[in-house]
């Protein structure tokens, strides 16, 4: 492997743990400003002490990050479409040269398996890990879900193993029942979505299943920063990830950490 997309894949996946808490602040790209995330340069800076990555589009880290930060970038370059039509016509909207301007350690780009836009976004995926080879930047495949998808093992396991044949370095999928069928059969690396925001404890129980189950990580945003306490929820995601806690353990440093933020 080229020693640069081995280093950038090594500033993602951490070498003393070989696992990853990437912090996902993208959703506007499609969904304008999320609840949350409507002012990213306030929100940001409390929670990217903890955060192994932080993915996000051009637009936001320009206007909304300092240069001065040492969070890595994972860059999202698809795009083009809104949650107003059909998501799966995703193009690729920010070329190589932005991403390596943008001293990115990956691109990340979305992949609508069964859905409408299948063939040009598998299509994309391929020419973008093209590009990325020549450039050791690795690619980030973002398993999209479409509204008639099932979420079950049987398709995300389809989805990933698709991403992977076509050379993504890193797969983002969602937690499952059988998960562990997912991960068997996907090649590369795979990092947990956080979906739609749940219950802190359940939400801190799906990142401990995932790892259970095989993920090397999370690329997590809604139940981090629409949580009651986002500092605490991202620092009990990384005790799981990173310290081998216990979903329980990794809640009960949530509370007293939340109990602390509030007092
Ligand atoms: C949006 C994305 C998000 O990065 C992904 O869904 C992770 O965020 P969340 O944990 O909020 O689901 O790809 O298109």
């Amino acid at each position: 492997m080229d020693w640069g997309l081995a280093n950038r894949l090594n500033l993602i996946i951490r070498p003393e743990t070989g696992r990853t808490v990437m912090l996902a602040v993208d959703h506007g790209y499609f969904q304008g400003p999320t609840t949350g995330l409507e002012q990213p340069r306030t929100m940001l800076p409390p929670l990217l002490p903890y955060a192994d990555t932080i993915m996000l589009t051009r637009g936001v880290l320009r206007s909304c990050v300092e240069p001065s930060s040492a969070t890595p970038v994972v860059l999202r370059v698809s795009g083009g479409t809104s949650i107003l039509r059909e998501l799966s016509h995703e193009g690729v909207a920010t070329c190589m040269e932005e991403a390596l301007r943008l001293n990115a350690v990956a691109v990340a780009h979305s992949i609508f398996v069964g859905a409408e836009g299948e063939r040009e976004s598998l299509l994309n995926l391929g020419k973008l890990v093209d590009e990325g080879m020549r450039w050791g930047m690795p690619v980030l495949a973002v398993t999209a879900v479409g509204r008639e998808m099932v979420r079950d093992a049987r398709y995300l396991g389809l989805a990933c193993r698709i991403a992977a044949e076509l050379g993504a370095s890193v797969v983002k999928t969602y937690y499952c029942d059988e998960f562990e069928k997912v991960v068997a059969g996907c090649p590369v690396p795979i990092v947990i979505a956080g979906g739609k925001k749940l219950a802190e404890y359940e939400a801190i129980k799906v990142t401990y299943n995932a790892i259970r189950g095989g993920a090397v990580g999370v690329d997590m945003g809604r139940n981090i920063f629409q949580s009651e306490a986002p500092v605490a929820m991202i620092r009990a995601v990384r005790a799981i990830v990173h310290e081998k806690k216990s979903a329980g353990q990794a809640f009960a440093l949530f509370e007293k950490l939340k109990n602390a933020a509030h007092a």
